[in-house]
């Protein structure tokens, strides 16, 4: 079973931007850019032009998490800029299907968000147009929050619908993810995850990818829901 270890640079110092995404970058699977327009989220981050100068300066995939209104009209840029995966939180899309038909046709991998408030039921038939869901485990809009553990059930729920429905979509988990908290998000379901703090807070970044990993995969070879 692939599990993929994805740095949110949210965490990392924006003075030495591009090096602090190559310090990374031999551990890491995906970079995680949180972009944010103090609308949808109440925090500012960066958008296009940023994403477009990490295209160009990085070789680690750029994982696109859009924390921002009106995702129909945005999301595709991101996938034309070159980013991998582009995330839009379900809250924010007027026609959810339509948005992860443009972001495939723009050659990305297509995620939905959701956030802890809401349901995942009410979105079950968006499943098979997906790449990827994403639960949030914190309110987005900052990072080093503290892991919500009442999300883990929808974790759960959202792997049981990914088998149900004979789906190859990746379950991924953001926010509070960390070395405390990173096994119960792989013994739920999730194979795909976000770590900010408990990325770049410490002092061997590389480090504490591999020992994510190692705990990820540990949890996830003894877990209910990966087929051996
Ligand atoms: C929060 C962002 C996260 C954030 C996670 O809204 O979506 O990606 O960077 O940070 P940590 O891992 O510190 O909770
Ligand atoms: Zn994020």
């Amino acid at each position: 079973m692939g599990l993929r270890i994805s740095p949110s640079i949210l965490s990392a110092d924006f003075g030495h931007l591009v090096d602090e995404c190559a310090n990374v970058a031999p551990n890491a699977d995906w970079l995680h850019v949180d972009i944010m327009d103090n609308h949808f989220v109440p925090n500012l981050t960066f958008g296009l032009p940023v994403v477009n100068a990490l295209i160009g300066r990085v070789e680690t995939p750029i994982d696109c998490h859009l924390m921002i209104s009106d995702a129909d009209r945005w999301a595709p840029g991101y996938a034309e800029a070159g980013a991998k995966s582009v995330t839009f939180h379900i809250e924010a899309a007027n026609n959810p299907i339509q948005v992860a038909k443009d972001i495939r046709a723009a050659g990305a991998r297509a995620g939905m968000a959701i956030k802890p408030g809401t349901k995942l039921e009410d979105y079950e038939d968006i499943f098979p147009h997906l790449d990827m869901v994403l639960i949030m485990t914190v309110e987005p809009g900052f990072g080093g929050q503290s892991f919500m553990s009442d999300q883990l059930p929808k974790v759960k729920r959202a792997r049981e619908i990914i088998k149900n429905l004979d789906l190859d979509i990746w379950l991924q988990v953001d926010g509070g993810v960390s070395a405390q908290t990173i096994e119960a998000c792989a013994q739920a379901g999730a194979d795909t995850f976000v770590a900010g703090s408990a990325v770049y807070s410490t002092a061997n970044p590389r480090k504490a990818i591999d020992d994510l990993r190692e705990l990820a995969q540990s949890a996830t070879d003894s877990s209910w829901w990966c087929a051996h």
